[in-house]
C-alpha cells in the first residue's frame, strides 16, 4: 500500500464535514486529528470521524502526526491560523477564500514559503471536467481572440444562514458578500480560463437582508489584460437559487458552463473531439455550486484538491492550485470592492 499524508482540520464548522468525508477511504491521504476552538464542537466532530480531537491549538501544532492541515475557520481567521501551522512545518489546504485582505493573504504565502512547506488554495470547481474542456480550447486558441468573459451567480442566502454564526455577513471575518464568499469560486474560473484584469468598475448593495455590513448583491464591468471584456452580476437575493453561468467568447467561438455543465460548445471550426466533449460535459457530474444551500456541493472537488496536495507532499511538487492562485482572485475581488467604495473605476497594479 502506497504512503497516507496524515491530515489535521483546524474548525470543525460546516465545510469540515465535506473535509472529512472526502478524506475517507482516499489512497494517498487520512483524517487523524481535528482542533477547533470550542472543544466540545472538536470533540463530537471527532468522534464522527473516529479521530483525536485535541484540546488546544498548542498541542495541535506540536503533534508529529500531523503532516498537513486544513484550515476551515471562518476566513478572517484563516492567517491567524496558518501562520504557526506553517511555522510548525505542517502543509496547508486552506479554505477559500485565502484570507479577507491581500496583506493577509501574503501574509500565509510568505509563511509558508519561509518554512518550506506546501499551499494549496480551495477552489474545487476548478477540477471539473467542464473547465478543464474550456481551459483546453482556450490554451488551443480556438475561442479566437477573446472579446467576452462573464459570470451570473444568481444564488440565494437566507436571513438564518446569515444570522447562523456571528462571522457571516461581517467583513473583518467574510471579507465581503455575494462576491467574496460565494461567487469567488467563479472569479477564479475567470482568472484561471481568461487572466488577469485590468480595470473594473462596480456597483453593490444591500437589498434584501439584515443586519449584514457585506453586499448581497454586486454588479461590475471587467476590462482584462487580453483585452476582452466582461460583466459580473453576483447575489445572495435570488431565491431558490439559479446554476451560476460563466461564458468565454471569441471571435471564433463560445463556451457556455452553467454549474458543471457546458450548455453551449459552438465553433467556427467544429470539430470531431467536440461531440464527445459535449457528450462528456453536457450532463455534468452533479458539482453543484450550492446555489440554494451551501452545504448541497458535494465533496468529489474537495477529494481532488486533497489528494493533489497528498501527491504534492509525497512527490515534492507544487500544488496544482498554490496559494498564489487562491491570492489572485483576492486581489480581483478587493479591486472590486474599492470601485465600488470609491465611485471611480480601479485599476489593477501588477504585481
Ligand atoms: N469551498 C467551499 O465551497 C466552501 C463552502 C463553505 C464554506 N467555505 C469556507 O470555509 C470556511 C469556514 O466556513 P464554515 O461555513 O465551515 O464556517 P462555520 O462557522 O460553520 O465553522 C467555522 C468553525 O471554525 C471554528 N473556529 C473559529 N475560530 C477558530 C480558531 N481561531 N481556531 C479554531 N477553530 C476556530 C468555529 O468554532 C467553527 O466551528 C470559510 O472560509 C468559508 O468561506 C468554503
Amino acid at each position: 500500500m502506497g504512503r497516507k499524508v496524515k491530515f489535521g482540520i483546524v474548525g470543525t464548522g460546516e465545510i469540515a464535514k465535506m473535509h472529512a468525508e472526502a478524506l475517507k477511504g482516499m489512497s494517498n491521504a487520512v483524517l487523524v486529528a481535528v482542533y477547533d476552538k470550542v472543544e466540545e464542537r472538536a470533540q463530537s466532530f471527532a468522534a464522527s470521524y473516529g479521530v483525536r480531537a485535541l484540546s488546544s491549538f498548542d498541542d495541535f501544532l506540536n503533534d508529529p502526526d500531523i503532516e498537513a492541515v486544513t484550515i476551515a475557520t471562518p476566513t478572517g481567521i484563516h492567517a491567524e491560523v496558518a501562520i504557526p501551522v506553517a511555522q510548525a512545518g505542517k502543509h496547508i489546504l486552506c479554505e477559500k477564500p485565502l484570507d479577507v485582505t491581500l496583506e493577509k493573504a501574503d501574509s500565509i504565502i510568505h509563511a509558508c514559503s519561509q518554512n518550506k512547506v506546501f499551499l494549496a488554495s480551495v477552489f474545487q470547481s476548478r477540477f471539473a471536467r467542464s473547465v478543464q474542456a474550456i481551459k483546453n480550447a482556450y490554451d488551443a486558441g480556438r475561442f479566437g481572440k477573446i472579446v467576452l468573459a462573464s459570470t451570473q451567480v444568481k444564488w440565494y442566502r437566507s436571513q438564518e444562514y446569515y444570522d447562523s454564526a456571528g462571522w457571516r455577513g461581517t467583513w473583518a471575518l467574510d471579507g465581503g458578500g455575494a462576491l467574496m464568499n460565494q461567487s469567488i469560486h467563479t472569479i477564479d474560473l475567470l482568472l484561471y480560463i481568461n487572466g488577469d484584469p485590468s480595470e473594473t468598475f462596480g456597483y453593490c448593495g444591500i437589498l434584501s437582508h439584515e443586519n449584514i455590513e457585506v453586499e448581497d448583491n454586486l454588479c461590475a464591468v471587467v476590462k482584462y489584460q487580453n483585452g476582452s471584456m466582461g460583466t459580473i452580476e453576483v447575489s445572495t437575493s435570488c431565491a431558490p437559487g439559479f446554476p451560476r453561468r460563466l461564458e468565454i467568447s471569441g471571435t471564433n467561438g463560445t463556451a457556455v458552463m452553467q454549474d458543471d455543465q457546458i450548455i453551449c460548445w459552438n465553433f467556427v471550426d467544429n470539430n470531431d473531439s467536440d461531440a464527445s466533449i459535449l457528450a462528456e460535459c453536457g450532463a455534468g457530474e452533479g458539482l453543484h455550486g450550492g446555489s440554494g444551500d451551501p452545504m448541497a456541493i458535494g465533496h468529489a472537488g474537495h477529494r481532488q484538491q486533497l489528494s493533489d496536495l497528498a501527491e504534492a507532499i509525497i512527490n515534492n511538487r507544487e500544488p496544482f492550485l498554490p496559494g498564489t492562485e487562491g491570492r489572485r482572485a483576492v486581489k480581483f475581488i478587493c479591486g472590486i470592492y474599492e470601485s465600488c467604495r470609491t465611485g471611480q473605476p480601479y485599476k489593477f497594479e501588477e504585481d
